[in-house]
């Protein structure tokens, strides 16, 4: 097997001209560490530190674009204040040679650090308790989506290599484009062509920014949840009963299509297991990642991620034909996963969590208690 792991470690310029030394990536993963106040902390930094050894690619921890749209413990791009931090972040990833990203995201419904819980529609989520936010107006709208470029602004002057707009997983922009979620009638809804207008919105700002303010090559990637988003902690990908049908395979692909024809660098497909089909309609028992692979063609480069544990697994995810792949739990039990599967000791991957893993791996203290407070999110060892 020796000689097809060796594939995962070809090169792969990105369409902008950022070239990634592999095709491995780290999956963006909220640590939920940041400072009170959104500032990048220590314990974030050596988080990274620990495993970015190897990677092709960085992208890190969701980051909030207004403070309204940010959680606590998640890292800010909202102030010019925020910029030393990003600067000693972005150092920090790329000292070990990965390329770094910033994924960029405004909550919406799902949660404020001011209060003011807003979204496209006065909907709220589908769990117990849920608040009910207000619909966005027209002009914050505007508002919010010049935020997003101002914090793409902020990582070109800070030595990132891209950033990435969040658009799945149940934040606003994937609001935006969920029935569910997105009861408007107006410019921003109403039918599945409007659905996108916040989203291309976003993507049409950013790069104006990047053309504007970049004065080396740098990536503009976008993150989707193919179906309404998978219920955190999900062995699989069960959906959450509430929220059907939501977003469905074909508004998916309708929206890939005019995605890839953006000039985008990639589109990354959020998955909780690669190996997934769609939930509903017939697609000939193929997962979600090898039909958008295939719609997509060479169009735009696809990164796929989900349940990669082993090499193995690697490898076979790889053959859906996407040119680069994201691990998010895996790196957080085996920080050496590159190390290992280059090196030809795949078979001493870790896929089990250490109970000392906290203080051992360096997962900051919040983000632990994170990942035990979800069951059946990673197998953890007992005592
Ligand atoms: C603790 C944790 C935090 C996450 N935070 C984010 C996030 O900030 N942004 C995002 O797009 N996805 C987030 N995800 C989803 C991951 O990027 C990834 O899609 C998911 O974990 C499935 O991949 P995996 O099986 O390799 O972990 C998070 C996942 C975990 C486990």
């Amino acid at each position: 097997m020796q000689s097809t792991v060796q594939s995962l470690f070809q090169p792969y310029t990105l369409p902008s001209g950022v070239t990634l030394a592999n095709r491995l990536v780290m999956a963006p993963m909220t640590h939920l560490s940041s400072q009170p106040d959104g500032k990048v902390s220590a314990a974030e930094i050596a988080y990274y530190v620990r495993r970015s050894e190897g990677l092709g690619l960085i992208i890190t921890a969701a980051t909030w674009v207004t403070p309204s749209g940010g959680m606590h413990g998640s890292p800010g791009a909202a102030a010019d204040d925020d910029i030393p931090g990003l600067r000693r972040l972005a150092a920090a990833i790329r000292e070990r040679g990965a390329k770094a990203v910033l994924q960029l995201f405004h909550t919406g419904r799902q949660g404020t650090r001011t209060g003011d819980l807003v979204a496209p529609s006065a909907v709220p989520e589908a769990r117990e308790g849920a608040a009910v936010p207000r619909a966005l107006e027209e002009a914050e709208i505007a508002d919010i989506i010049h935020a997003f470029g101002e914090a793409a602004r902020r990582a070109i002057a800070t030595g990132f290599d891209g950033v990435e707009i969040h658009g799945g997983n149940g934040n606003l922009t994937h609001q935006f484009f969920s029935p569910l979620s997105n009861q408007r009638n107006d410019r921003y809804g109403g039918t599945l062509e409007r659905r996108m207008t916040f989203g291309l919105a976003v993507v049409d700002e950013v790069q104006r920014v990047v053309r504007e303010h970049a004065d080396r090559p740098f990536a503009v990637g976008y993150r989707l949840s193919p179906e309404e988003r998978d219920m955190p902690g999900a062995a699989s990908d069960a959906p959450d009963e509430r929220e059907q049908p939501g977003i469905t395979m074909e508004d998916t692909l309708a929206f890939v299509d005019v995605l890839a024809g953006r000039g985008l660098d990639y589109l990354h497909i959020s998955l909780t297991d690669f190996r997934n089909p769609p939930r509903r309609g017939s697609w000939g028992g193929r997962s979600r990642l090898a039909i958008l692979q295939e719609r997509v063609g060479g169009r735009v480069p696809l990164i796929g991620v989900g349940a990669v544990h082993t090499a193995e697994d690697a490898l076979e995810a790889m053959q859906s034909g996407v040119p680069l792949l994201a691990l998010g739990r895996e790196l957080l039990m085996e920080p050496d996963w590159v190390d290992k599967a280059r090196s030809g000791r795949s078979a001493d991957i870790r896929t089990t969590m250490p109970a000392n893993g906290c203080e051992r791996l360096s997962i900051p203290d919040p983000m632990w208690q994170l990942l035990r407070s979800i069951p059946g999110w990673l197998p953890f060892e007992e005592k």
